[in-house]
């Protein structure tokens, strides 16, 4: 059976309190901590950067941070959130030309760290063709990137789909990430799709029981 990993954004974490939140939900099961950074250019908003990065490693030194780089030409950015402490990084295919999509997944898996690639909504997934033997994640977008709380969009479930074929014949170890409106009601959907880690901001930022709304998100069908 496939193992579901939950990863609470932190985009939707009380910011005054943002060690207690990442302590909160790892204490609550969370398998990564889910980094969202915001250019303000390749994405209409900004959210956070370096400095949050290293505070939280420095603050939690075992846990997993999966960073999701909205930033064009992340290729800029690849060294240095590898140094801050991501654990992965996942960059986006529309962000720069392939060249240096390329240049910047060798540059974050040779210093280690795991590499993803991710499509938005209207990106469709044989975008990812010339790397998808080399990634170890793919990213879904299931809302239009750039903020949190926005509806799941149900016409990602034929994408998950057609990758999770695509994957099983050339990378099957390959996870699928989705991001963006997951809930108790679009979490079991997306697993049955073939999603297999689940970015969740608001629906356990705005529960009242953390542990327990990481745990049902899990478990749902
Ligand atoms: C959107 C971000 C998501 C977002 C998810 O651009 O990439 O990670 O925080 O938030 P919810 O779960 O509230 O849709
Ligand atoms: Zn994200």
């Amino acid at each position: 059976m496939t193992t579901i990993k939950i990863a609470p954004s932190i985009l939707a974490a009380d910011f005054t309190r943002l060690g207690d939140e990442v302590a909160k939900v790892l204490e609550g099961g969370a398998d990564y901590i889910h980094v969202d950074v915001m250019d303000g250019y390749f994405v209409p908003n900004i959210s956070l950067g370096l400095p949050v990065m290293k505070s939280m490693r420095n603050m939690f030194p075992d846990a997993f941070f999966d960073v999701h780089l909205m930033v064009s030409r992340p290729e800029r950015y690849a060294e240095v959130f590898c140094e801050a402490g991501a654990s992965h990084i996942t960059v986006h295919v529309e962000a720069d030309m392939p060249e240096k999509t390329t240049q910047a997944l060798n540059e974050i898996s040779s210093l280690g760290v795991r590499i993803g690639l991710s499509v938005k909504p209207k990106t469709p997934i044989w975008a990812l063709e010339p790397w998808i033997e080399d990634i170890d994640m793919a990213l879904i977008m299931t809302v239009e990137p750039g903020f949190g709380g926005q509806s799941f969009m149900p016409g990602m479930l034929q994408k998950i789909r057609d990758l999770r074929a695509r994957l099983d014949e050339v990378n099957p170890d390959c996870d699928i990430e989705v991001d963006g409106g997951i809930t108790l009601e679009t979490a079991g959907p997306a697993k049955a799709a073939g999603a297999n880690v689940l970015v969740t901001g608001s629906a356990v930022f705005s529960s009242d029981d953390y542990g327990r709304m990481i745990r049902l998100l899990r478990e749902v069908r």
